[in-house]
């Protein structure tokens, strides 16, 4: 009798400061073989939690999801800030991680001049409240080509003008104060993916190639024709490289 194999559950986590609507292509593509979730990270999007300032308390966020959608085991994803709730969820839940996706991130704290940015960038909130992102943060979520997309941009700016100002800072806090976890790496023993847009100036590909080398049996994909939001602006060719991952831990629960 053949065995009835559950699909796989992919959790999506977003970045900052935006929320689950920007991974809406992700949702439509792998919606069907797989079980997708896309949770707002406390103080985001529909959530109507407060935002935590420490990356541990996103991460328990992210576990009240997991208890509230009933997800055990799942492969789980997250971009830049997602990646940092993401990979403090693994530390403090590896039980419930069966792969993991790091998109456009990093495991290095912030430098002093990270974090003086960080200060300078609440005042800025203070003073000019979301704004101040939706104006900034296109320059460097998008490669050149994505900022003279009028249509990328309008949507970046549509998703950052919808979170609220406390949560922002809180997750600038958090941000800020959060710990280096590179020596996790080495310790990681679920199947891994890092994902880079290949124009990604704020968490450049060198570096990613790097923390790729730390993971046991790791793979890498580069996604042309991106930058930071790699996911948004060529959906097609990171939706490919999410599928090949997912289909390989398909194949294994199948064998
Ligand atoms: C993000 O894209 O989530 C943030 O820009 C990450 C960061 O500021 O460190």
């Amino acid at each position: 009798m053949r065995r009835k194999v559950e699909k796989t559950r992919l959790v999506l986590v977003h970045g900052f400061p935006l929320d689950s609507s920007m991974w809406a292509a992700q949702k439509k593509h792998f919606g069907k073989k797989f079980k997708v979730f896309c949770p707002d990270l406390p103080g985001f999007g529909r959530s109507e939690k407060r935002a935590p300032k420490t990356m541990e308390g996103f991460a328990r966020g992210v576990k009240a999801y997991f208890a509230e959608e009933k997800i055990d085991r799942a492969i789980i994803a997250g971009f830049s800030m997602g990646g940092y709730v993401v990979q403090a969820f693994y530390e403090m839940f590896p039980k419930n991680v069966e792969g993991l996706i790091l998109v456009d991130t990093r495991t290095a704290a912030d430098s002093a001049e990270g974090k003086a940015g960080r200060d300078k960038a609440i005042r800025s909130l203070d003073e000019e409240g979301v704004a101040f992102f939706a104006d900034t943060m296109p320059r460097r979520l998008l490669s050149e080509t994505g900022n003279r997309e009028d249509k990328l941009v309008k949507e970046v700016r549509k998703i950052i003008m919808k979170q609220k100002s406390e949560s922002v800072k809180n997750a600038l806090i958090a941000m800020r104060d959060r710990k280096d976890r590179s020596a996790l790496l080495p310790r990681v023993d679920v199947p891994t993916l890092l994902v880079c847009g290949e124009e990604d100036s704020f968490t450049p590909s060198e570096e990613m190639i790097e923390m790729a080398n730390l993971v046991k049996g790791c793979s890498f994909s580069m996604i042309k024709r991106a930058g930071h939001l790699s996911n948004m602006e060529n959906p097609a060719d990171f939706n490919l490289a999410l599928e090949d991952f997912l289909n390989g831990s398909e194949r294994r629960k199948n064998e």
